[in-house]
């Protein structure tokens, strides 16, 4: 569903990715890991289509068979892209109903889109004060990633990437977000992008692969990530 051919991404003429082949198949589960710096983001920022990161000429990247590279974010959201970032953003005077709304355009109604987020914010554990409040004004850390979850949740995303969604979470919101994640799976794709083996005790992906300086250096199952945490980064050949 996802294809990634000879992706090299640079940020102000620096090249960050450094041609990167791999097919995301419909319905699976990819974790993500790599040392700091190693490019996890920058990959995530580039499916998404960041404007500051520019692919290379000979670089193509596929959803379902057409090739993304020339669109726009928005359009890229509009095929079925959604990417939760590491760090999200609070959003002054807007709510998040008013957010999704917007993004539905009309696909569905908002009483509809406020009772997804609500009975979806029961099943995260997020108060209904933070899910009326503006978008992540004052919201720690961890709710701010429960948010992300939820509006990829109403938005009915095909392809969802979660860039770190573990981190700064405590052990009870990470078991609720994943095992939401679990229940909402359907045929979705999910790529996970974390640091740690705990989110996958949980996820369960399919395959883990490991990104260092820019590249794919390995691929596995779950027991690759079970290697870097006992071993460390130093044990990928
Ligand atoms: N705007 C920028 N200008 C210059 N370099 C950048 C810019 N954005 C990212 N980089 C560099 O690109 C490299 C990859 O960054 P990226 O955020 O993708 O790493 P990461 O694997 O997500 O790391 P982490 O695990 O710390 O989140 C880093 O060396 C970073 O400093
Ligand atoms: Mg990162």
């Amino acid at each position: 569903m996802l294809k990634l051919k000879n992706l090299t991404v640079s940020i102000e003429g620096k090249e960050i990715l450094k041609g990167i082949d791999f097919e995301f198949e419909k319905g699976k589960t990819y974790a993500v890991m790599g040392p700091n710096g190693s490019g996890k983001s920058t990959l995530a920022y580039s499916i998404m289509g960041h404007p500051a990161y520019e692919a290379g000429e000979e670089s193509r990247i596929e959803f379902n068979g057409t090739n993304i590279l020339d669109m726009e974010p928005d359009e890229r959201a509009k095929e079925g892209i959604f990417l939760s970032f590491q760090t999200p953003l609070s959003l002054s005077g807007v709510k998040v109903f008013q957010l999704l709304q917007l993004a539905l355009n009309g696909k569905k109604d908002p009483l509809q889109i406020r009772n997804e987020a609500k009975k979806y914010a029961q099943e995260l554990g997020i108060s209904e004060e933070l899910l009326n409040r503006p978008l992540n004004e004052g919201a720690s850390g961890g709710e701010r990633k429960k948010m992300e979850v939820l509006q990829a949740a109403v938005l009915e995303k095909k392809l969802l990437i979660f860039d770190e969604v573990d981190t700064g979470v405590d052990v009870d919101s990470l078991k609720s977000i994943s095992n939401f994640l679990t229940k909402h799976k359907e045929d979705k794709t999910y790529i996970v992008i974390t640091h740690y083996n705990r989110i996958l005790h949980h996820l369960k992906p399919d395959y883990v692969l490991v990104m260092i300086g820019g590249k794919l250096a390995k691929i596995g199952g779950p027991e690759l990530a079970k290697q870097i945490e006992d071993e460390g980064y130093g044990s990928i050949k």
